[in-house]
C-alpha cells in the first residue's frame, strides 16, 4: 500500500478483538517510534508497553481504552527534552506526537488497529503507574487487531479540503 493509501485507510479502531499481537510485530510498532525525530535528537519519549493483565488491570481503573490487549502509554521526560529558553517551551509532547504518529502509521501497515487517546485523567494516571515526576503522560495508543464489527466512525471521512488549511503565500 503506497503512503497516503496508508493514511487514508488508517481509521480510529474503537473495538478490538481478543488476539494478542504478537512480539515481533509490536517490536516493529516500537521501533518506528524509536527511529523518530526529535528536538536536538534528546529522545525524551519514554514508551510504557501496558499489557500484562495487571497493567491493564491498573489502566482501566483511569482509562478503558475500548478494551484494547496492548496500550502504548507515551510519556515525555520533561527534563531530558530539549527545554531551551530560545525556544521558549518544552519540546517533550511534539516529540512525543511525532514518535506517537510513526508507531500508529506503522502499526496499521502491519495489520494492527490503533486509538489515539488523550482523554484521561493526567494526575490520575501519574498515580496509579507510580510516575516520577519529570515523566508526564501524553497519549495512550491503544493497539490491537480489529473485531469484526470495527469500522470508521463518521468523522474518519471528514476532512476539510486543502483550501480551509493550506495558504500559500
Ligand atoms: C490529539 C488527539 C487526541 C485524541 N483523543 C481521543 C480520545 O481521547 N478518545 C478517542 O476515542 N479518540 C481520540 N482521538 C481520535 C480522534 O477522535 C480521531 O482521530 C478523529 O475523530 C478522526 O477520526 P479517524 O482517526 O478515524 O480518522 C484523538 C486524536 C488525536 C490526534
Amino acid at each position: 500500500m503506497d503512503f497516503l493509501s496508508l493514511c487514508a485507510d488508517r481509521y480510529s479502531v474503537r473495538s478490538f478483538a481478543d488476539t494478542p499481537i504478537p512480539d515481533e510485530v509490536l517490536n516493529q510498532i516500537l521501533e518506528a517510534g524509536r527511529l523518530a525525530p526529535t528536538a536536538m535528537n534528546l529522545q525524551p519519549q519514554r514508551v510504557f508497553v501496558i499489557r500484562s493483565e495487571e497493567a491493564l488491570e491498573k489502566m482501566r481503573t483511569v482509562k478503558k481504552c475500548y478494551g484494547a490487549n496492548t496500550v502504548l502509554m507515551v510519556c515525555g521526560d520533561t527534563e531530558a527534552a530539549c527545554n531551551r529558553p530560545k525556544v521558549d517551551h518544552c519540546m517533550a509532547e511534539m516529540d512525543c506526537t511525532i514518535a506517537t504518529t510513526q508507531m500508529m502509521l506503522a502499526a496499521k501497515a502491519l495489520g494492527v488497529g490503533s486509538c489515539w487517546i488523550c482523554a484521561f485523567d493526567v494526575p490520575a494516571m501519574h498515580k496509579v503507574f507510580d510516575l516520577p515526576e519529570n515523566l508526564t503522560p501524553y497519549i495512550l495508543l491503544a493497539l490491537g487487531y480489529p473485531s469484526e464489527t470495527a469500522e470508521p466512525s463518521p468523522r474518519h471521512f471528514e476532512r476539510y479540503p486543502l483550501e480551509e488549511t493550506v495558504t500559500y503565500l
